[in-house]
């Protein structure tokens, strides 16, 4: 199994370009199946999840081209024909977002078998929001096996829909049903997170029709069938967020491109309090940090978008790690979040966590250690760390970070990050 190695200490200076965003491009994969048309996706990031999920839409049927354009990586998915309704168990486990075929399917053929995606180490994650509003669109819905069984033999019908609470997964999931579904559909209570606002542009390239984008209303006028489109994926701003908080934690001057700096207001707000300086620019940010000023502690609460993301909560403990003073760390969106809180204090921070709070007493300095990483975004948080210890720090189970980093490595030491990838047999790369 790989891992990644570290020694710190290095300052970060340069230029990183950040990729298409994963939790948009695996909702815009999904979109493909909704048309015989094809669908070219541009600005692709090339990550394990994408290759996980154009895997199984290529069990489904869906011819899938991966190949570099003008605009870097770009991917061809065309589902002329669906040949299979049926997501296994295995295809699922692995990656919650393939459970977002379910309503595609359904709504393109009237039925669909899809495996429920099971536990995931950051919290329960259930998702019966996205099967009541399956059922309000007229499916009907048996849960068997481990595997939800959805049919709509005369066709889905638009409903109105107010969500108990805002979930991203279901607001996605309801809004790629509702396109073809016959009929006026209200998404009350949606998430407004950047990524949604994507799907919705290119659902509406692809000739939905749509009102309310970026807002927590949105309608959705069926239409009968969709066109094909060409789509250029928006920004991560997840890994805008965490480059940012890399090289605040190393010292330095970063300018993060072709990126979208209003997406990460919230994560720059608590940056510029602890003292980073953080400018935009014309297509990103420039974030600077003099390491030989210590930064003072923030607090954050994790809240749903305009809030502060779940997402950047790792990042920006480990950032507050060796701030002055202590931090106080809410995380709202999971009750299983802090599980890099232990992996940190290997490296010498002083965390404490009880239930949905962390305290992080800022102590000097950390000190390398090998680490574990936990989930997708512990593990990056991890890699900021070792950057900033002194000596050597290795990242086991990096598997996690390939799920939603695109060539982290590369970008980091072109900054100048002493990383290298340790392959399982022991070699560096
Ligand atoms: C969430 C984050 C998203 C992040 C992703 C991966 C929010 C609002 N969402 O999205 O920003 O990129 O994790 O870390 O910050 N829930 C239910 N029933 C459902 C669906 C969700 O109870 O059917 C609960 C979840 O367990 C969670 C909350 O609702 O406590 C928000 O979930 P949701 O936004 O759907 O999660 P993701 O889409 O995974």
């Amino acid at each position: 199994m790989d891992s990644i190695a570290i020694t710190g200490g290095a300052r970060l200076n340069g230029v990183i370009p950040i990729s298409g965003a994963k939790n948009s491009a695996l909702k815009l994969m999904a979109a493909s199946i909704l048309t015989d048309q094809p669908l070219l996706l541009t600005n692709m990031p090339r990550l394990a999840d994408t290759k996980f999920l154009g895997r199984l839409l290529g069990e489904l049927g869906v011819s899938v081209e991966e190949r570099d354009g003008a605009d870097g990586t770009e991917t061809l998915f065309h589902a002329r024909e669906i040949t299979s309704t049926f997501a296994p168990y295995d295809l699922v486990r692995q990656m919650r977002a393939s459970f977002n075929v379910l309503g595609p399917l359904l709504a393109r053929t009237g039925h669909a078998k899809v495996s429920l995606p099971g536990g995931c180490t950051i919290g329960a994650r259930p998702v019966d929001l996205h099967i009541q509003a399956l059922t309000a669109f007229g499916a009907a819905i048996e849960l068997a096996e481990g595997y939800v069984s959805a049919t709509a033999p005369t066709g889905l019908r638009g409903a109105e829909i107010e969500f108990p609470f805002v979930s991203v997964g279901a607001t996605e999931h309801a809004l790629l049903t509702a396109v073809l579904a016959q009929g006026t559909t209200v998404l009350r209570r949606a998430a407004m997170e950047p990524e949604i606002g994507d799907l919705a542009r290119c659902l509406t390239a692809m000739g939905a029709k749509i009102d309310g984008v970026d807002t927590d209303v949105l309608t959705i006028e069926g239409v009968t069938s969709l066109n094909g489109a060409d789509w250029s994926v928006i920004p991560d701003r997840i890994e805008m967020g965490s480059y940012a908080v890399a090289a605040a934690m190393a010292g330095g001057e970063v300018r993060l491109s072709r990126a979208r700096p209003e997406l990460m207001t919230a994560l720059s707000e608590k940056m510029v309090a602890a003292g980073v300086e953080v400018e935009p620019t014309a297509d990103g940010v420039i974030v600077r940090r003099d390491p030989a000023v210590r930064l003072k502690a923030v607090d954050v609460t994790t809240e749903v978008y305009p809030g502060f993301a779940t997402d950047l909560q790792a990042q920006f403990m480990t950032l507050m790690t060796t701030a002055e003073g202590d931090s106080v760390i809410h995380e709202n969106i999971f009750e299983n979040r802090f599980m890099h809180a232990p992996e940190l204090a290997r490296l010498g921070a002083d965390i404490s966590v009880h239930a949905g709070e962390a305290v992080v007493r800022g102590v000097p300095s950390l000190r390398g250690a090998p680490v574990m990483a936990t989930d997708l975004r512990a593990s990056v948080s991890l890699v900021i760390a070792g950057m900033a210890a002194e000596g050597e720090t290795t990242v086991g189970r990096v598997y996690h970070l390939d799920r939603g980093f695109e060539r982290l490595e590369e970008k980091l030491s072109a900054c100048g990050a002493d990383i290298r990838r340790v392959k399982g047999d022991g070699h560096e790369h």
